[in-house]
């Protein structure tokens, strides 16, 4: 993949965060949704690639666009697979909230897992833990080998994690140990890169979160010398779910799935734009009548350099604001 189009894809994180902005705090998640992937859909077809959405909004009859297995972009360049999240965090866009992203990764054709829309058990560190913890191990175990790995005592390590029902007992657990805890309201894409941020403060992300969001967060963990360990878990549904997975490809859909599995060998682009303020990123600012300014972050795994693109853009508004 050309490094050109890390560009590119920075344009299209950015027109959906600027799209989804016009939503936030109006409590209409789906029409956020819905701007976002229309305004990413458009963009997209400038990229210079020949892509395949392998993550999207669904299934092809479920979604009118950035269904799985759309093709996308100019249709000249490479062959890629495509994962999108117009807006990861639609609640947090619908209640005004922190850390809301619009995200965008690419890899040569064939290497992101098509990840079905369940639930993933994750395990998530940055560049110091990769290949230091497993997934298989209780949380105890995990968190006295980080302890020692980071050379922190366990008084002062922080663990992120989804605020959820299911996450009770393993909440509890981790207070038992004496870690800090930061529990999210949503946004598990941003919450699993944390770890791979030192200025974020979070040490581990655990816990269970969307199996798309897990590939999306490999990704970007990919490009950071970081590492997302995941298993898919089945509900009630498991023959359904089951079956889904051997469509999608997932021929052992019990094991724990490695870097590997998630996002492949080969080159990675990921990009995000803060829709709504976070940790990472600053989220969309309406600074005047006609002007709004982004942040947004890209960056590849082949080179691991990480790049913050602050952009302002002119939006002139179609209605008159003053009269
Ligand atoms: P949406 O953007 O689709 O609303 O997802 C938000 C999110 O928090 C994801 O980041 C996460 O993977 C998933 O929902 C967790 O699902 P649940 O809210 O059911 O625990």
């Amino acid at each position: 993949m050309e490094r050109g189009l890390t560009l590119e894809l920075v344009r299209v994180t950015e027109a959906a965060a600027l799209a989804s902005a016009e939503w936030v705090g109006r409590g209409l998640k789906m029409e956020a949704d819905d701007a976002a992937t229309g305004a990413m859909r458009a963009m997209l077809d400038t990229v210079p690639m020949d892509g395949t959405v392998v993550i999207g909004e669904g299934e092809m009859d479920e979604a009118p666009m950035l269904y799985i297995g759309e093709q996308v972009g100019a249709k000249r360049g490479p062959a890629v697979d495509v994962a999108v999240d117009p807006v990861e965090g639609t609640e947090l866009v619908a209640k005004g909230l922190d850390s809301a992203l619009a995200v965008i990764a690419i890899a040569d054709r064939g290497q992101f897992l098509h990840a079905p829309d369940m639930y993933m058990e994750k395990l998530a560190v940055g560049p110091a833990l990769a290949g230091k913890v497993r997934l298989e191990d209780p949380i105890e175990i995990t968190v006295r080998i980080a302890s020692e790995v980071l050379r922190k005592p366990i008084s002062r390590m922080t663990v992120s994690l989804l605020e959820r029902d299911r996450h009770t007992e393993l909440t509890e657990r981790l207070r038992k140990l004496g870690v800090k805890l930061k529990l999210l309201p949503a946004g598990d894409v941003a919450g699993a890169m944390a770890p791979a941020f030192e200025e974020s403060g979070v040490d581990l992300y655990v816990g269970s979160g969307g199996a798309p969001e897990g590939v999306l967060a490999a990704a970007a963990l990919a490009c950071m010398g970081g590492e997302l360990q995941g298993r898919l878990m089945f509900s009630e549904d498991s023959e359904r779910e089951r079956q889904r997975c051997v469509e999608m490809g997932i021929a052992d859909p019990t094991k724990i799935l490695t870097m590997q599995d998630l996002v492949g060998t080969g080159d990675v682009i990921f990009a995000a734009t803060g829709i709504t303020h976070g940790s990472l990123l600053e989220g969309v600012n309406f600074t005047s009548g006609d002007r709004a300014s982004t942040h947004s972050m890209v960056m590849r795994a082949s080179t691991r350099t990480i790049r913050f693109v602050k952009s302002v853009h002119y939006m002139p508004v179609k209605t008159k604001i003053f009269a």
